[in-house]
């Protein structure tokens, strides 16, 4: 599984490497699975499919497997925006124009260029204002998901739907930029009862991380550009399972620990972070 999108940047070069697999007969285009996201600047009508033609000629492919709206927003910043940056346009969610969105993946479906649609940094309240609204259901929502954030009400209320929770930072983002760290952010790899459990395991925390994230059900989409971590990371879900106990010892770990706030993309007169995630039950006006 291939977690892209167009704002990361590097489509052009993973098409690359994906066209010499394929030539050098390595590996073929059905055994992978190659998901993208379109960015929020992108999200108006005909822009969706522009998106979708521009990621899918960069991966040099016919079809993805699925196409996620990245953000439930339209809310843009300039790329290496500060934390405290609010663009003038940016707005509060807005069911009709989310809805506008999706149907134009909806159409990616009916065309052949994703095999299926998914959302990202959703919450229950907005999943419940377009979900009867779709004519194509997300067959996965990307969240963020790591022992000290595991939102449980989230993940029941997707399984529960028969959509697949995938779970990004599954390691707590060691690595994430300094403007996405708040002083009271947890270090997931840092806590003692993670340590402890990966001692006895004998590997690292980030190990950990990962086999409880396949355990509990949700796809964990680790990054690492060091091949003896991605190596580990896929070879630790077929081996040395955690047991009854280790999984409920970190079921407890969970603090909602947020790493991932969006705070770029509030708008002018937003609170704060909160604004964007519901926290009260309800869309925030
Ligand atoms: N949908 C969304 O809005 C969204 C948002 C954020 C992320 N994502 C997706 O989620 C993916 C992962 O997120 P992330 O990179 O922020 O967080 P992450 O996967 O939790 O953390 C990545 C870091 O963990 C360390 N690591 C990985 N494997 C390890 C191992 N076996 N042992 C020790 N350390 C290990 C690496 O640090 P070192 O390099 O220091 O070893 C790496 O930089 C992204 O690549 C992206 O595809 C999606």
């Amino acid at each position: 599984m291939f977690d892209c999108a167009a704002v990361y940047g590097n489509e052009d070069r993973i098409g690359k490497v994906f066209q010499d697999a394929f030539a050098k007969g390595k590996v073929k285009r059905e055994e992978l699975f190659v998901m993208t996201k379109v960015w929020n600047d992108m999200h108006g009508k005909g822009d969706v499919l522009i998106s979708c033609a521009k990621s899918l000629k960069d991966l040099q492919l016919d079809y993805v497997d699925i196409f996620f709206v990245h953000w439930p927003f339209r809310n843009y910043h300039e790329p290496g925006a500060s934390g405290d940056y609010r663009h003038p346009d940016s707005k509060p969610f807005n069911v009709d124009e989310y809805m506008e969105t999706w149907r134009q993946c909806e159409r990616l479906v009916d065309m052949g260029l994703t095999r299926f649609i998914g959302m990202s940094n959703m919450t229950i309240p907005k999943l419940e204002a377009v979900l009867p609204q779709c004519r194509i259901k997300p067959v996965a929502i990307e969240m963020e998901l790591h022992p000290s954030f595991q939102q449980p009400e989230l993940f029941e209320y997707c399984v529960a739907r028969d959509i697949q929770p995938i779970g990004f930072c599954p390691i707590g983002s060691p690595t994430r930029p300094d403007r996405d760290k708040t002083e009271n952010d947890i270090t997931d790899i840092e806590m003692p009862e993670l340590v402890e459990i990966a001692k006895a395991h004998n590997v690292h925390p980030a190990i950990i991380c990962i086999k409880w994230a396949v355990q509990r059900g949700q796809i964990p989409i680790p990054f690492s550009v060091k091949e003896n971590e991605y190596v580990s990371n896929l070879k630790c879900v077929t081996e040395d399972p955690l047991s009854d106990e280790e999984m409920a010892i970190i079921k407890k770990l969970d603090q909602n620990n947020r790493l991932i706030k969006g705070q770029v993309f509030l708008w002018e007169g937003a609170k704060g972070w909160e604004d964007l995630w519901d926290v009260d039950g309800t869309i925030t006006k």
